[in-house]
């Protein structure tokens, strides 16, 4: 099927803090074979290509003088292994909560602990979403994707997607080169529950449950994210707004030393990952409000757009915070979404 290049459209409903910026050119892709006609287009009119999935990890400051491309494609796949594992293809453009909820509905497990992260299956990889002890990359196995540069299809394997934390090659190397068009995962016919991150025992005992059923885990997990984070639909956000700073243990033990109530968490050998949300939280910001543009009041972490806030707005509070923090604790916080122009 033909795609269709539309001018100048609000993406107001295609990013989930709802920012009324408009691109100047503007196309739904929903199968493969349509990519060449992109990648022709953006070349003809000189302009650059910017793929987005659900629009969930987006900051958009001003109008975008670009083609954007809202990946639609679709498609589920799933297959038994020899070994007893099972492989699971999504198209890129598929929701990921739903997503998750059907490879449980099948009796394929692994993915519980990433239930209700907005966003779709495509754009999942670009920052190697994760929650509750999982990340997407320990369930990956490869990734279909379009190379603009070249105008071939590639393969990356989990390995070769350079994954980190919150990052990888499409995120950080390559930004803009790469399309992905379909993921493929392995995933397990015996469900092994991953359950000791802080707060899962707690409602497995408010619950009466000492063993989980795979769909009352993805349950479970729904309902802590609820209480913390607020729901694109109601009120707009990008999920964590920073990262959470990995630092050497010897600068985490001094701060530890002068806030004994600091949140840290063991990274790899050498380092500590300190809980951001603690850090803004103890410097009085949530809740914060001006005019439109807030912290949420559960979650430090967490910006957001009461209405008719601006993505300029959004990163004038965000400078705040980081300067803020920065002052009080000597650590510098990184911003998690990608913003643009
Ligand atoms: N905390 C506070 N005040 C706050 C927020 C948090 O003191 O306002 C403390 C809590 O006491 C808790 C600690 O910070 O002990 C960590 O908080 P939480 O478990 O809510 O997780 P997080 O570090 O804020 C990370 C991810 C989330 C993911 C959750 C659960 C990042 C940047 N964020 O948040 O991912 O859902 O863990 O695994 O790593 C996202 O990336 O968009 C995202 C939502």
């Amino acid at each position: 099927m033909t795609i269709e290049f539309q001018e100048n459209i609000s993406l107001k409903p295609y990013n989930s803090f709802g920012f009324d910026v408009s691109a100047r050119y503007f196309a739904v892709l929903d199968n493969a074979g349509q990519l060449p006609a992109i990648r022709d287009f953006s070349q003809q009119n000189r302009v650059s290509v910017l793929f987005i999935g659900g629009g969930s990890n987006l900051v958009l400051t001003a109008d975008l003088d670009q083609l954007v491309v809202v990946n639609q494609i679709q498609g589920l796949q799933m297959q038994d292994n020899p070994d007893g594992s099972v492989s699971v293809t999504a198209g890129a453009g598929e929701e990921w909560h739903p997503f998750v909820r059907w490879t449980l509905q099948q009796g394929a497990y692994g993915l519980e602990n990433l239930s209700l992260i907005p966003g779709t299956v495509g754009a999942a990889p670009i920052q190697n979403i994760g929650a509750y002890g999982v990340e997407i990359k320990d369930r990956l196995s490869f990734l279909d994707a379009f190379d603009l540069e070249t105008g071939e299809s590639v393969v990356f394997t989990a390995d070769e997607c350079q994954f980190g934390y919150r990052d990888s090659l499409f995120k950080s190397r390559f930004p803009g080169r790469y399309l992905i068009t379909a993921v493929t995962f392995t995933l397990s016919r015996e469900f092994k529950p991953v359950l000791h991150y802080g707060g899962i025992d707690e409602q497995l005992r408010q619950r009466n449950i000492d063993f989980p059923e795979p769909l009352q885990l993805s349950d479970l997990i729904s309902d802590i994210r609820n209480t913390k984070l607020p729901q694109p639909a109601q009120i707009g956000n990008a999920g964590s707004f920073f990262k959470n700073p990995v630092i050497p243990v010897d600068q985490a033990e001094k701060l530890k030393h002068e806030y004994p109530n600091l949140v840290l968490f063991a990274d790899k050998s050498g380092y500590c990952k300190l809980a951001a949300g603690w850090l803004i939280d103890q410097q009085g910001w949530k809740g914060h409000r001006q005019g439109d543009a807030g912290v949420y009041a559960k979650q430090a972490l967490v910006l957001v757009n009461y209405g008719a806030a601006s993505g300029v707005d959004i990163l004038e509070i965000a400078g705040a915070i980081q300067a803020d923090v920065y002052q009080q604790f000597g650590v510098m916080l990184e911003i998690e979404p990608r913003c643009y122009p």
